[in-house]
């Protein structure tokens, strides 16, 4: 089933009274990457994967947005739906939300997935790339943008495979005034790093062997100052782990979410 919360398109499956996961996705796809992890867990759990605001199906608006207010979608989302203790799960920019969501108010969830992903806020290197990436797509378009950008996420022989010819008609398919507006939103995001040691939730941490975005040590040393975080490398994947290697991926969340109290 689908809704609308404030404009953002929510995707709803399974049962409400199972316990629940929410699935936050990266950039620049939309909920559509999680399909493998909704198929596995839709029997036993209410699975809610929602596009981020300006991208997918939901609302584009004036574009300028920020992770602030990517989070009170979030909340919003939880409020609406009465989603109780859910399990957020976020990659990579979806992973910088879940972790301000997380920092804003942890008491909302059972536990947490950070996948592919990190704490820290853009340095000025990285505020550059993005400041260029919004030139590009402005003035080159964004199918270009896109074609250069998503073999940065995807294993180098991920080319000839369906899941990457899909993700990228997808991506191309975006509106590019949403697609920077969430360049804007990650280049104007706070660091989360000093939260990490006050997480109190079960704590996933999982991340592809081949990324090279958030490299494993990245999150090896992130995994490390969460108290009692679970970390688990995806063999054969890169930054996008539950597209590439769903098997292994959704066996580290499965046995993550049967030690989640709810
Ligand atoms: C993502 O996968 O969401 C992006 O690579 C994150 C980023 O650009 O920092």
């Amino acid at each position: 089933m689908q809704i609308r919360v404030n404009g953002i398109s929510v995707n709803i499956y399974g049962l409400k009274t199972n316990p629940a996961i929410i699935f936050v996705h990266g950039f620049p796809y939309d909920h559509n990457m999680w399909e493998n992890q909704i198929k596995r867990f839709k029997k036993d759990y209410y699975c809610v994967a929602y596009d981020i605001r300006g991208l997918g199906k939901s609302a584009v608006g004036c574009g300028q947005f920020t992770m602030e207010l990517f989070a009170d979608d979030l909340f919003d989302i939880i409020k609406k739906l009465k989603i109780k203790k859910p399990v957020l799960v976020g990659l990579s920019m979806g992973g910088y939300l879940a972790l301000r969501a997380a920092e804003r108010n942890q008491e909302l969830f059972a536990g947490f997935v950070f996948a592919d992903t990190h704490p820290r806020a853009d340095d000025n290197v990285s505020k550059l790339k993005r400041s260029s990436a919004i030139a590009e797509i402005e003035s080159k378009g964004l199918k270009r943008y896109a074609k250069n950008f998503l073999p940065l996420c995807f294993l180098p022989d991920s080319n000839r495979k369906r899941y990457y010819s899909e993700a990228l008609r997808r991506a191309t398919k975006q509106n590019p005034k949403g697609v920077k507006g969430a360049q804007l939103a990650m280049l104007s995001r706070t660091s989360t790093e000093e939260f990490l040691p006050e997480i109190k939730k079960p704590t996933l941490v999982i991340v592809g062997r081949e990324d090279k975005l958030t490299p494993p040590q990245v999150m090896k040393e992130m995994a490390a100052k969460i108290p009692g975080a679970e970390f688990v490398v995806v063999p054969n994947a890169a930054h996008m782990s539950p597209v590439e290697n769903p098997e292994v991926f959704n066996a580290a969340l499965e046995n993550f979410l049967k030690q989640v109290e709810r």
